[in-house]
């Protein structure tokens, strides 16, 4: 028998989470509880209640869904075995100008828990799943409650498909969730795309992941008031610029910043473009930002002691290249001089650079002649750049119980499956 469905607030989310579930065909009914009256007559009336043209479209074309879907404005909540809330947040003080005041972005989600509780206290161990946006320290909260958390995707006025089979599902299980649970609600098949992380992490996702489009948002606007006061259609180049950046997983990879000789001249020829000083300390904080990032390896220095001897895996801005044009690894190289500490370098072709680029000091005893030789020596090892033949070394397990700092967030790229984190410092035992 079907385990029966609450959906609590049954706007975008609410609906589109209904129709979702329904369209795996093992749920035959759905039932959603909303305060708004006119939602639910629209409903009754066979009436799309969301302002949205494909949903609207889909609607008229599957008609059943409305048979399938029932809005109620009161529901008891003992008839039921799974509640999904998805409920506005929208902060209070909506009001408020200053919203770059961290107080005044503090989501409301009273609402969400004062729910859960009531459900709770009716049904004990009643399985939840929130799927409004929370903030980020409610998950104490969720876990605290044991519910679990499942953040929502969607962009509006996109095709249904898109939204309902467009990304895998991300899902912060709690405790009294079982796998059986979860396949009662989505089928077996669509069981393997749950990626299942924990409830900080779930929301972290969600918050990060609008940040990049929000952000993204911004350089694109702008890159386009610059064009339009040079007279130049930005409209016109959009199409290139997409094809460009189509394929270019490493700039989302976190690790030293960018160097090279082309990032660096080419952001910085924004500044003698602009006429506007917003933009003139936009771009300057930005570029500042990636210099400081330089200096993440201080993160670490807790981490050497005076006699260790260091090794640094790639000095190149980039690997495949050895490009040490404002190449990032140099703070760290000109640090590490400076203390005099007994460090050596490697990459590819050392010996074609010239590495008083990087600092008048670099000499014979800091250049590694025979890496496997001193691979096997060094206590740690800095990655600095994300050459592919790393990874042949880890495969031949040439890289064996050292202390790893990967600066480059490589190992989190690396074909090897070696799921470690960027930033990491950790020891490969095969
Ligand atoms: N719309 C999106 O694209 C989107 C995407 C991801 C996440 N979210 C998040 O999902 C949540 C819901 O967003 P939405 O766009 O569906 O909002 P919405 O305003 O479209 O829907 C919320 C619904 O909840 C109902 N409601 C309000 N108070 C209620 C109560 N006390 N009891 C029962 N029902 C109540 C409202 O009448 C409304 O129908 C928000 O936290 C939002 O940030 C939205």
């Amino acid at each position: 028998m079907q385990k029966k469905i609450l959906i609590i607030g049954g706007g975008y989310v609410g609906l589109y989470t209904a129709i979702k579930l329904i369209n795996n065909e093992q749920i035959k009914k759905i039932d959603i509880l909303d305060i708004d009256k006119k939602k639910i007559d629209k409903w009754k009336n066979l009436k799309n209640p969301i302002s949205d043209l494909y949903l609207e479209d889909f609607l008229q074309k599957n008609k059943s869904f409305f048979k399938k879907i029932n809005y109620l404005n009161k529901a008891n909540f003992e008839n039921y075995h799974f509640f999904i809330l998805t409920l506005p947040t929208n902060p209070e003080k909506r009001k408020i100008i200053n919203w770059q005041s961290s107080k005044n972005n503090i989501l409301s989600t009273n609402k969400i828990f004062s729910y859960c509780k009531k459900i709770k206290n009716i049904k004990k161990n009643s399985k939840i799943i929130i799927r409004s946006t929370v903030n980020y320290n409610d998950y104490l909260k969720i876990d605290d409650l044991n519910i679990s958390y499942w953040p929502e995707f969607l962009s509006q006025g996109q095709k249904i498909d898109k939204n309902i089979n467009g990304h895998k599902i991300i899902f912060a299980k709690a405790k009294n969730f079982t796998k059986k649970d979860i396949l009662n609600l989505i089928p077996e098949q669509k069981y393997k795309n749950i990626i299942f992380v924990k409830t900080n992490e779930a929301i972290m996702i969600k918050i990060f992941h609008n940040s990049f489009d929000a952000f993204s948002i911004t350089i694109s606007n702008l890159l386009a008031n610059i064009s339009q006061k040079n007279n130049i259609k930005f409209s016109n180049l959009i199409p290139i610029l997409n094809d460009l950046l189509k394929i270019k997983p490493r700039v989302k990879t976190p690790g030293l910043g960018y160097g090279g000789s082309c990032y660096p001249k080419d952001s910085r020829s924004l500044l003698n473009i602009l006429n506007s000083k917003k933009d003139l300390k936009l771009i300057n904080q930005l570029d500042k930002y990636n210099l400081n990032q330089q200096k993440s390896y201080k993160n670490y220095l807790n981490l050497i002691k005076k006699n260790d001897k260091i090794l640094i895996l790639g000095i190149s801005f980039k690997g495949q290249t050895n490009d040490i044009t404002e190449t990032p690894i140099k703070s760290l190289v000109n640090y590490l001089i400076r203390k005099k500490y007994n460090f050596k370098i490697w990459e590819p072709n050392l010996d074609k650079l010239n590495l008083k680029m990087i600092n008048k000091n670099i000499n014979e005893q800091n250049i590694i002649k025979n890496i496997e030789k001193d691979l096997k020596e060094c206590n740690i090892i800095f990655i600095g750049s994300d050459w592919d033949i790393f990874n042949k070394f880890i495969k031949e397990k040439k890289i064996k119980d050292k202390k790893i700092i990967d600066l480059k967030g490589y190992l989190s790229i690396s074909k090897e499956n070696i799921h470690y984190r960027i930033g990491d410092t950790f020891n490969i035992n095969y």
